[in-house]
């Protein structure tokens, strides 16, 4: 199959686990024999530098026209401390969003056996914890206008916005994702006090009964937070709006033991996206530690939804595995003086799916 993927390495550590992870995707085409086809792009602080856009139009075009976008991180320190910035690195990865109609950003929580002893919770809660959360990600108050400060400077505002179409596409493709797994939903809101949660409400529940094999829960976002910590198994797919969606993912990253370790999708209505949802990890940019198998497996998503081969997909995932088993890991997750390279690591997991395919 001819296979035609764009690469954003962004910010940080993003160009090194972007490597790493395009190595995997090398690998993996040449022994199931795709024709690879990629191209890379700037986006963030890397695009500002460059030509004054943290998203180019030429980054844009090269996206569209590709089957999959393999993204690293963005952000960097040169523009966090500074709320007087005309462009932010931030603003590349909203108008790609936008631009590209990525609407639903897909970000599963799974535990692995041998980073249990890493999570900040008792083994018992956390032990086979398996759900997935969908964060609308094109609307809400990310986007939503007037957005900005009074004449004076002393009133900043946001606004929150949704509509009954947005609603709908999302909490449609989260029952979708129920109906594949444990038949189990959970909408997240806080329709208690925001009329766009009230109107998240109305249309979930008229959208309810479309879907009597899925049992359907309501919960506030407050109380969410608590009980993904708290019972994190008791949760198979959340479906919410992009803000609590932000929050809530990153709370739930903590049941894995590490940050470093969790993938995401991001669907679009053009094309879509593959990254870590952790950041750029300044501190450790170029220093050849920092953990590429989030990025490694969001690979292993692009193959599973972008381009529906699970073999490949599957492939990956056992990689990984297996250099957990061993532990060929980064330093956040290895045994103290044991850490291997960022680049160690990627090499590993490369030679592991030639192994793996050769004994399929
Ligand atoms: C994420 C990030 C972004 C977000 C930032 C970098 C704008 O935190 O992808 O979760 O808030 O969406
Ligand atoms: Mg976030």
């Amino acid at each position: 199959m001819r296979i035609n993927i764009a690469v954003l390495s962004g910010d940080g550590i993003g160009p090194e686990i972007v490597t790493q992870a395009l190595n995997v995707v090398k690998t993996v085409c040449s022994v199931y024999k795709h024709d690879l086809h990629y191209e890379s792009a700037l986006v963030g602080a890397a695009a500002i530098d460059a030509c004054g856009n943290p998203y180019p139009d030429a980054t844009h075009e090269l996206c569209l026209n590709s089957d999959a976008v393999l993204f690293g991180a963005i952000g960097s320190p040169k523009y966090d401390n500074d709320p007087s910035a005309k462009v932010r690195p931030e603003q590349g990865l909203l108008a790609m969003r936008k631009k590209l109609g990525l609407y639903a950003n897909i970000r599963p929580v799974v535990t692995f056996p041998q980073l249990l002893h890493r999570s900040p919770l008792r083994r018992d809660l956390v032990e086979g914890a398996d759900f997935v959360c969908i964060r609308e990600l094109t609307g809400g108050i990310y986007f939503g206008r007037p957005q900005g400060r009074s004449e004076d400077g002393n009133t900043a505002y946001d606004t929150c916005v949704y509509t009954r179409d947005e609603i709908e596409r999302i909490v449609r493709l989260a029952y979708k994702y129920a109906q594949d797994r444990r038949k189990q939903l959970t909408i997240v809101d806080k329709a208690n006090v925001l009329s766009t949660s009230r109107l998240w409400r109305q249309v979930s529940q008229e959208l309810e009964n479309e879907y009597p094999d899925v049992k359907t829960e309501y919960m506030f976002v407050d109380n969410a937070a608590m009980q993904i910590i708290q019972y994190p198994k008791r949760f198979d797919v959340v479906v919410t709006e992009n803000m609590f969606g932000d929050i809530l993912t990153d709370e739930a990253s903590v049941i894995t033991g590490s940050l470093g370790m969790l993938p995401s999708a991001s669907i679009g209505v053009h094309t879509s996206v593959f990254e870590p949802i952790h950041g750029s990890y300044p501190q450790a940019a170029g220093k050849d530690i920092a953990n590429p198998l989030a990025t490694i497996l969001s690979a292993a998503l692009m193959f599973d939804y972008a381009l529906g081969l699970k073999n490949e997909a599957e492939c990956i995932r056992k990689a990984v595995d297996k250099s957990l088993n061993e532990g060929i890991v980064t330093e956040d997750i290895a045994v103290e003086g044991k850490a291997a390279k960022t680049s160690e690591t990627g090499e590993w997991i490369c030679k592991q799916i030639k192994y793996l395919y050769k004994f399929s």
